[in-house]
């Protein structure tokens, strides 16, 4: 699998496309604008689906533009599902812009619930905390997961934003270190990490 960090928009949130080797499928996750660099990097590939790990206003902002475009499926957690064309709910009516996408086509209801991928497989790893339906896409054939608002390069996600759940967020992070420490982590802004660094960092907090 190839993976293409866009970093774009006011949020500076980061927008990935995760294409198969031979590029006849691509995903977009978590399209965090409209903007013409990710609308010409997501055309270049044959874009299938959008999967977004949660739904704030700067992991969506793309969607329409991008189905209008490619006409690709959203997927999205159950709990986060409504955050999607709910300006309240995804934040966006404080920024002064309300921002919503079209509504999910698939609905992921299940931990671990896994979707083909070409010829992988990836998994939606639930990862509460930061929002209610936060997930970690994961493909562990590749050994790489992208963690949304979940965990950063040295740091965690926000848990004071509605939805939000400081315990969750524990349970989450009690729960990824589990992973094997070689997995290569592309978060929703700033810059991809590997999970052993984030293990050493946050045996600090003795969590
Ligand atoms: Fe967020």
């Amino acid at each position: 699998l190839e993976v293409i960090k866009i970093d774009s928009g006011p949020y500076m949130a980061n927008t990935y496309i995760l294409a198969s080797e031979n590029s006849e499928k691509a995903c977009i996750i978590d399209p965090s604008c409209p903007s013409v660099e990710i609308m010409a990097a997501a055309s270049k590939y044959h874009v299938t689906d959008i999967i977004i790990t949660h739904g704030h206003f700067d992991h969506i902002g793309g969607n329409r533009r991008l189905k209008e475009l490619l006409s690709c499926l959203v997927h999205i957690r159950k709990e986060d599902s409504d955050m999607l064309t709910d300006p309240d709910k995804n934040l966006s009516s404080y920024t002064g812009e309300k921002i919503v996408s079209p509504p999910a086509d698939i609905i992921i209801d299940k931990d671990g619930q896994i979707i083909e991928f070409g010829l992988k497989e990836l998994v939606f790893i639930h990862t509460p905390g930061h929002s209610e339906g936060s997930v970690s896409i994961y493909a562990p054939g590749e050994k790489i997961l992208f963690s949304g608002d979940f965990i950063f390069n040295r740091s965690m996600g926000r848990t004071d934003f509605p939805g939000g759940d400081e315990l969750k967020m524990v349970e989450s992070i009690k729960m990824i270190l589990n992973y094997p420490d070689d997995i290569r982590v592309y978060p929703g802004h700033g810059d991809p990490f590997i999970l052993s660094d984030f293990k050493n960092y946050i045996k600090s907090y003795n969590i």
